[in-house]
Parts: structure tokens; sequence; C-alpha cells
């Protein structure tokens, strides 16, 4: 069975075994290492993915759910203005750390954005929620979305 992945704007065809979670499938066929496998368990937000605008997480869920919808992963989250803003604020507050819990908060920062051009503190906080940083990076992430707001 061959399914076919639109990922960045470019087509794909899968050979993985249709029960394997996309994270598998983006990093080790498709070589994006950019999306982190953390927990696994849908419960850290290391592996967000954006699939036709929204974010999920791609740990858990089978590549075969996927089959013929738009991914957007961070290796292309620039390709959109609200995400070249995204990356350069955070760049611009320092908001990451050690770094792995970035392109999943880049993500759904860029999510967020997209849905919500100007998110009040409480709506940003609910949308980071899913997204674990065992460095503490949270106020600067904070800070990041405020400035891709403001810029
Ligand atoms: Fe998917 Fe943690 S690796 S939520």
């Amino acid at each position: 069975m061959t399914l076919s992945l639109t990922i960045n704007g470019t087509r794909h065809d899968i050979a993985s075994d249709p029960d394997t979670p996309l994270v598998y499938v983006l990093r080790d066929e498709l070589k994006l290492k950019g999306t982190k496998l953390g927990c696994g368990l849908e419960q850290c937000g290391a592996c967000a993915v954006m699939v036709d605008g929204k974010v999920v997480l791609s740990c858990v869920s089978p590549v075969e759910v996927f089959d013929g919808q738009e991914i957007t992963t961070i290796e292309g989250i620039a390709d959109t203005e609200i995400g070249q803003r995204v990356q350069q604020a955070f760049i611009e507050e320092t908001a990451a750390q050690c770094g792995y819990c970035t392109s999943g908060l880049v993500v759904a920062a860029t999510a967020l954005l997209s849905d919500t051009p100007a998110p009040d503190s409480a709506a940003t906080k609910e949308a980071l929620t899913p997204h674990l940083c065992r460095c503490g990076s949270h106020p600067r992430v904070l800070r990041a979305i405020e400035r891709a707001c403001a810029s």
C-alpha cells in the first residue's frame, strides 16, 4: 500500500507500514529531522507539526491517517510570512535553550498566529499548554510570540 503525503508543499509517496507513527516517517524515511521525538505519548509537544493548518502531535497517530493531507513541518514553517516572523522572534528573544522543544513551539506559535493574529495572554498560554520545556524557557517563548505579533 502506497500512501501519499504532501509535506511542505512537496508530494511524497511513502513506503512505510501504514501503522507507523508519522514522526518516524518524517525523521527516518524522509530525513526531516527537525520534528523531534520526545515522550512518544502525546504528552510533551516536541513532535508537533501542522496538518491542514492545525497543530497535530505526530508521535502516535499512524501515517495512514495523514494520507492526502497537507503537512507542514519545522523545515517548511518559514515558507509563510507568519512562520518567518515567529522564527525571527524566537531568535531575537533567545527563546531556545537546549532547543529540543523549539520546533514544536514554533509550529504551535505559527498555527496560533495564523488563526488568531493578536491572541491575548490566555489564548497564547492555552495554545502552548501541550508543550513542555524542561529548560524553563516559557517566559522567553511568550515574549517571542508577543514580538512576532507586534512585528
Ligand atoms: Fe509527541 Fe511528546 S513526542 S508529544
